[in-house]
């Protein structure tokens, strides 16, 4: 059922988000039901979406170029009793344009007091046959593992958990460590060791597993990128620095540091095979650290919880562990 009911004057039941007159108030449902998980960045967030729901008639033009109001105006609520009690928002992933057409659900939330009675169910039902039918090839999602009810629920719907992964922080306040000693050669990935690299990364990161985390499919893209590419990263501040442990003609291991101008945040991914992991995590890390300017950036890294060794030099290497998500797709 797509369609909302009226009992009286008031709608009742499932409809499509009318983003101007509904951003508010799913703004409000989402701060009460995700509030107790919500970090700086999510805040930030909800107050960027009051903001823009004061924008009326004109919210439908700044969603032209912005994904998230995008995505909320493609999804669902559940109105009851004159309120809107349930959201789904549907946004398309950030994934190279040869790769299936991949939506995002995000935002599935049901005020506390109408909670089992199987509304994030019909919204849930509703969404993905609104894909299927839009020609959508698959959906994904994250949701903390110890979300116990709400991964219940994608099981239910056909959901499958490719991977689940930790997400780390580490404060730019804190200082880079210090030099380790014999650490192999780590030099600047050529780029003709393109898909050297691209063939470690399948053996860790298959793309049957989600590839390389949340939004990045395993693509050749992310390994060998165009002059175009290289420019439009110049020109929009994105600088990726790939540091290799070369053997040969060989790459035994990587580390990837990747900055946005002025965002004062850069992103570690870390490629090192589990034979590898003794030898080369600790020193990857450690030359990495001391090659980024720390007291001007934090760090993220997001990596598999299944990686138990690089976990732990994560945390030696006072990383914090800020969540862990499973990381679930649907096939449509
Ligand atoms: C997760 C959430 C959307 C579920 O909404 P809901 O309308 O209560 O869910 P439904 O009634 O449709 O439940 C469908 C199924 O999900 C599972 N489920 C939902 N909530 C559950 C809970 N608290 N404990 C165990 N299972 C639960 C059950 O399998 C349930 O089926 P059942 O009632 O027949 O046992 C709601 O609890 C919520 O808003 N939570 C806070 C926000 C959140 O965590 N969202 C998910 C982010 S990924």
């Amino acid at each position: 059922m797509i369609a909302a009911s009226t009992q009286g004057k008031r709608a009742q039941g499932i409809r499509r988000v009318n983003l101007s007159q509904d951003l508010g108030k799913i703004t409000d449902l989402i701060e009460v039901c995700f509030s107790p998980r919500m970090d700086a960045g999510a805040r930030a967030t909800i107050r960027e979406m009051r903001a823009l729901s004061r924008m009326g008639p004109l919210l439908g033009l700044l969603a032209l170029g912005d994904d998230m109001l995008r995505g909320i105006g493609a999804g669902f609520v559940w109105e009851e009793d004159g309120r809107i009690i349930g959201n789904v928002t549907l946004f398309p992933a950030r994934v190279p344009r040869d790769v299936e057409r991949t939506i995002v659900v995000a935002n599935v939330a049901v005020d506390p007091a109408y909670r089992r009675r199987g509304i994030a169910r019909q919204l849930m039902d509703a969404s993905l046959e609104a894909l299927h039918s839009s020609g959508a090839g698959a959906a994904i999602l994250q949701v903390e593992t110890d979300n116990a009810g709400a991964r219940q629920l994608y099981l239910d719907l056909g959901f499958r958990t490719e991977r689940t992964w930790h997400e780390w922080r580490r404060a730019r306040e804190m200082p880079p460590p210090r030099q380790l000693m014999n650490s192999p050669r780590i030099s600047l990935r050529p780029g003709t060791m393109w898909r050297t690299e691209y063939e470690l990364a399948r053996r860790i990161f298959p793309a049957e597993r989600g590839g390389l985390g949340w939004q990045r499919p395993l693509h050749v893209r992310e390994f060998r990128r165009t002059p175009l590419e290289h420019l439009t990263g110049f020109l929009s501040g994105t600088t990726v620095e790939r540091w290799i442990v070369r053997e040969g003609r060989q790459i035994a291991g990587a580390l990837w540091a990747r900055t946005q101008f002025g965002s004062g945040l850069a992103r570690l991914t870390l490629l090192v095979p589990p034979e590898e992991q003794e030898r080369l995590v600790d020193p990857l890390l450690n030359y990495g650290l001391r090659r980024l300017s720390l007291g001007t950036h934090s760090l993220y890294c997001e990596h598999p919880a299944d990686d138990v060794y690089t976990t732990a030099a994560l945390e030696g290497c006072q990383f914090r562990r800020r969540r862990t998500l499973d990381h679930m797709r649907l096939d449509l």
